[in-house]
């Protein structure tokens, strides 16, 4: 059982370590908790709540079970005493080729990553952290379009002391970034008296499933460019774009430039969400700037990867034939699932936003509110968690300034699992429209 924190500590802590900015008393996490209570089991626990609220894929499990099994290493005593031993922060070559030639792959080849700019890290947490350490001192700002996956007030803010500055996005044109919106926000902070130093988006976006269209991402990087900023790239769902086409990178957009201006432009990847493997703590910095790159790299001592995993994912992501499968497959198989649950919300009745990409797909509940505010919005979750025993996201959680909108994942379980919560909604919109 987790620990309770006393309000008083009896023995001084430093600011960082009592300060609230970690922001993990957020209904984002309340869900989790509610959902580590009473977790739903198909046999043992047929009424516990279905966690919607956790960026799993697991839809491809098989096929990265498949390849361990087949390649089961006959060699690891003789490599026992290398993985033991090494711990050198530039990481295995062997690995960042490996992620190197991954990332390419995932971007249909369309854009090139060369392993001496690669930065390894204990996950994207851990490397959108560093860079915010990096490109910004304490009191400074990042700008981060809404709505945002509630971790990043955690990795941007709380150890930092630097301030994230929403840009506020909605459902008039889709939640696009515009530039009129970057400007407000900038202008909105230099008021303030705040400094900016960079952006940060999300491509393909969390929570919105939803990729960043060409024309957007090159505004976005010129008005990175017009404000003399950085510009942070997330891309670590870009391999669940349903399309590899419908994905841009800003590498592409950047090798179309001949990488002018580049050196403001970092990348963060991760195979938590493309191959599922949050567990095995993979993430990269993949940097422009060899500034950054240099820094990134002394910084990585504090968030390395163990030598052992970075051995088994070398030899897995070289292998192109595997990759290239599984690639394809996990698209396909992800496609097919946000299909399931975008057909049966709206035989329900209930409107998506057009998603192409991601885990989740963006649920609009706003004409089942009493009143059109956050309370509103925060009272109909917890109908939904506690009577419906469903934990989804809510939209405020992820600074969603329109109320009435939710995240809802669904690829963290079964078919049969994601029916029964469909079944669920259905029962509760009966009930309210009884
Ligand atoms: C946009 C985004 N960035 C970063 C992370 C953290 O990923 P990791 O498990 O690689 O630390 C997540 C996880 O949900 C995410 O959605």
């Amino acid at each position: 059982m987790a620990i309770e924190i006393e309000q008083q500590p009896s023995v001084r802590l430093s600011k960082v370590a009592v300060s609230k900015t970690h922001g993990e008393d957020s209904p984002y996490f309340a869900g989790w908790k509610a959902y580590d209570e009473n977790p739903y089991h198909e046999s043992c626990n047929p009424s516990g709540v279905i966690q919607m609220g956790l960026a799993e894929n697991q839809v491809s499990f098989d096929l990265l079970e498949d390849y361990l099994e087949q390649h089961s290493d006959n060699n690891s005593t003789s490599r026992f005493r290398e993985n033991a031993l090494f711990q050198d922060y530039h990481g295995l070559l062997s690995f960042r080729k490996a992620m190197a030639s991954f990332m390419e792959q995932i971007r249909g080849g369309r854009a090139k990553f060369n392993p001496e700019r690669v930065v390894i890290t204990a996950g994207a947490t851990a490397a959108n952290e560093l860079l915010t350490f990096i490109i910004a001192d304490p009191g400074d700002a990042l700008l981060v379009p809404t709505p945002y996956y509630p971790g990043f007030d955690r990795d941007l803010r709380w150890r930092t002391g630097v301030k994230i500055v929403p840009v506020h996005c909605d459902s008039s044109n889709n939640f696009e970034i515009t530039a009129a919106a970057l400007d407000a926000a900038y202008e909105e902070a230099e008021a303030n008296n705040i400094r900016v130093r960079g952006l940060l988006i999300t491509n393909p976006s969390n929570p919105l499933g939803a990729t960043i269209k060409r024309g957007a991402l090159e505004q976005i990087l010129d008005f990175a460019a017009r404000r003399n900023i950085h510009l942070v790239s997330d891309e670590i769902y870009s391999g669940s774009a349903f399309s590899p086409d419908e994905f841009v990178s800003v590498a592409e957009i950047l090798e179309s430039r001949n990488y002018r201006d580049s050196e403001r432009v970092h990348i963060v990847y991760s195979l938590s969400k493309d191959l599922g493997l949050p567990g095995f703590r993979v993430g990269t910095i993949y940097s422009y700037n060899d500034h950054v790159v240099t820094t990134a790299r002394r910084m990585s001592s504090f968030t390395l990867i163990s030598s052992q995993t970075q051995q088994l994912l070398a030899t897995m992501l070289s292998d192109v034939g595997f990759t290239g499968n599984y690639i394809k497959t996990n698209r396909q198989r992800l496609k097919k699932r946000y299909d399931m649950i975008i057909d049966g919300l709206r035989d329900i009745g209930i409107e998506c936003l057009n998603g192409n990409a991601g885990l989740f797909c963006w649920m609009n509940l706003s004409s089942l509110l009493k009143e059109a505010t956050k309370q509103g919005e925060l009272e109909l979750w917890k109908l939904i968690l506690n009577e419906v025993k469903l934990n989804i996201s809510p939209g405020s959680s992820c600074h969603c300034s329109e109320p009435g909108w939710f995240r809802v994942c669904f690829a963290n379980m079964t078919e049969h699992t994601l029916q029964i919560a469909l079944t669920r909604i259905q029962h509760f919109m009966d009930t309210r429209r009884g």
